[in-house]
């Protein structure tokens, strides 16, 4: 239960929960009549200019334990010093809206869970103090916070329950209200003649889907289009995955949660700029039918790619969607986010997604964002591009001797941009999905992009 209150007075959770970072800050906390015991141990904290909690229990009817939050020091990160102590706090708190969101941040979306299938749900007893002035910003960061938890939810959901069909289902039940939802379905997909994402998907019985979400603000406007992988689930086809690499594959559908949300999140924003985004959805299995290492595709560009490894799917499906859309649109610029190489995991771990750019604003904009999600620039070179190249076919899909996992990613979908659009790759991976509680992810899905994506495109508007 989350409810806004215009004073602590009104409070009626037991524990209060104060981020002091300066001594101004004191001030505020006059109306608990601290005994001077307290006060003095507060100056003492502050004399020794260090980060620490401070728990008070004051035996009173209206609240029981007053926690402190202390930042003082502003070379450390505050995002590591509350993620070492929000754990602590407990269920029932209330505490104080800042613009800066950090304290409403840390604690919704680091106490997040994902509880569908729990017998026994935890809630949340959020009381929020709030001036009138600042409400309007402070409901608009709940409802971006929501839009978070809600990408979250989706990928954790087990595959069976996000199949194409319920993902399209589930798409049109969230009710936009300036975005347009166009959806193929196979018999226009297999009319269009999409090659590489028909042999992903064939092995299944979930039929692929086509889903464009668009907003457009004015035709004469630039136009930003985002791309993302649905695959359902990852078993690596032939080239099958091991153990504990399958058993995170639900996953593989991340990016394109975080894309839907960004729709959510814009649908009723002023841009200066329209936005489509397009995605591709497939479930995958193994099956009699499943495409085998060595097969060779026709893609919808027309080029042909052996298929070196089943596993690297992603690249499969979007290079059709790429080329599709480069040919039926124009595009300015095109941006894929997806959960896409085991590389990116290696080099970055959770702590950062991966990007590599065509498009140095939107690079500049993602490495400079201040929301809670990292990013990290690779290098790109054209000699991927030629490593993509093949005897027999047009491309491969992989090779296992260039080494540079997501560049070589990179590299092949460039092939398939058909009038050389500007290109920026963001590689999920392993952001998306965190193993282990770190910084305000909480096991399992992340929501990854979010909160730096649609930030990007607000500004990007702004900007021009
Ligand atoms: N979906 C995976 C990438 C992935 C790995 C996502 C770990 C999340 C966590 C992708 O389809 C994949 O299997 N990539 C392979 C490609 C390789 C075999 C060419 C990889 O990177 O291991
Ligand atoms: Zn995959
Ligand atoms: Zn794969």
């Amino acid at each position: 239960m989350l409810e806004i209150i215009q004073s602590f007075t009104e409070s009626k959770n037991s524990a209060l929960v104060w981020l002091i970072k300066n001594k101004f800050d004191l001030e505020t906390y006059s109306f608990l009549n601290l005994d001077e015991k307290i006060l003095s141990k507060i100056e003492k904290i502050f004399s020794e200019q260090k980060n620490t909690t401070l728990k008070i229990f004051l035996w009173r009817d209206d609240f029981e334990e007053v926690i402190f939050l202390f930042y003082l020091d502003v070379k450390k990160d505050l995002h590591l010093f509350l993620w070492e102590n929000i754990e602590k706090l407990p269920e029932n708190i209330t505490f104080e809206y800042s613009k800066d969101n950090i304290l409403l941040d840390s604690i919704i979306l680091w106490k997040y869970e994902y509880n569908e299938f729990k017998s026994e749900k935890k809630e949340l007893n959020l009381q929020i103090v709030t001036q009138e002035l600042s409400k309007k910003s402070l409901l608009e960061r709940l409802s971006t916070i929501k839009n978070i938890t809600d990408a979250r939810d989706i990928v954790n959901k087990p595959s069976c329950d996000k199949t194409p069909d319920k993902y399209v289902w589930y798409i049109k039940s969230l009710k936009f209200k300036n975005t347009r939802v166009k959806v193929l379905d196979y018999e226009e997909i297999k009319r269009e003649w999409l090659g590489l994402l028909e042999a992903v998907w064939k092995a299944s019985n979930y039929k692929p889907r086509m889903v464009i979400l668009e907003k457009i603000m004015d035709k004469k406007l630039p136009t930003i289009w985002l791309v993302w992988k649905w695959i359902t689930f990852d078993t690596g086809w032939l080239n099958i995955k091991v153990e504990d690499y399958m058993y995170w594959m639900k996953e593989d559908m991340a990016g394109s949660a975080s894309l839907l949300f960004v729709a959510k999140e814009l649908d009723e924003k002023d841009l200066n700029c329209n936005v489509i985004i397009a995605l591709p959805l497939a479930e995958n299995s193994i099956s009699w039918d499943a495409y085998r290492p060595g097969d060779i595709l026709k893609s919808y560009s027309g080029k042909t790619v052996e298929v070196t490894n089943t596993d690297a799917e992603g690249r499969l499906i979007l290079a059709d969607w790429v080329s599709y859309l480069s040919k039926n649109y124009t595009l300015e610029s095109i941006t894929i986010i997806a959960t896409l190489t085991g590389a990116c995991m290696v080099a970055l771990g959770y702590n950062y997604a991966w990007i590599m750019w065509d498009n140095r604003q939107f690079i500049d904009s993602l490495l400079e964002n201040e929301t809670f999600e990292s990013y990290w620039e690779l290098p790109l070179n054209d000699f991927y591009v030629e490593k993509t190249k093949w005897k027999i076919s047009d491309f491969i899909n992989y090779t296992s001797w260039v080494m540079a996992g997501s560049s070589m990613w990179w590299a092949f979908l460039r092939n398939f941009c058909l009038n050389n659009e500007k290109f920026t790759h963001i590689d999920i991976a392993w952001v998306a999905f965190a193993k282990e509680k770190y910084w305000l992810y909480n096991p399992w899905a992340t929501g990854f992009g979010v909160d730096s994506l649609s930030k990007l495109i607000l500004n990007y508007g702004k900007t021009r």
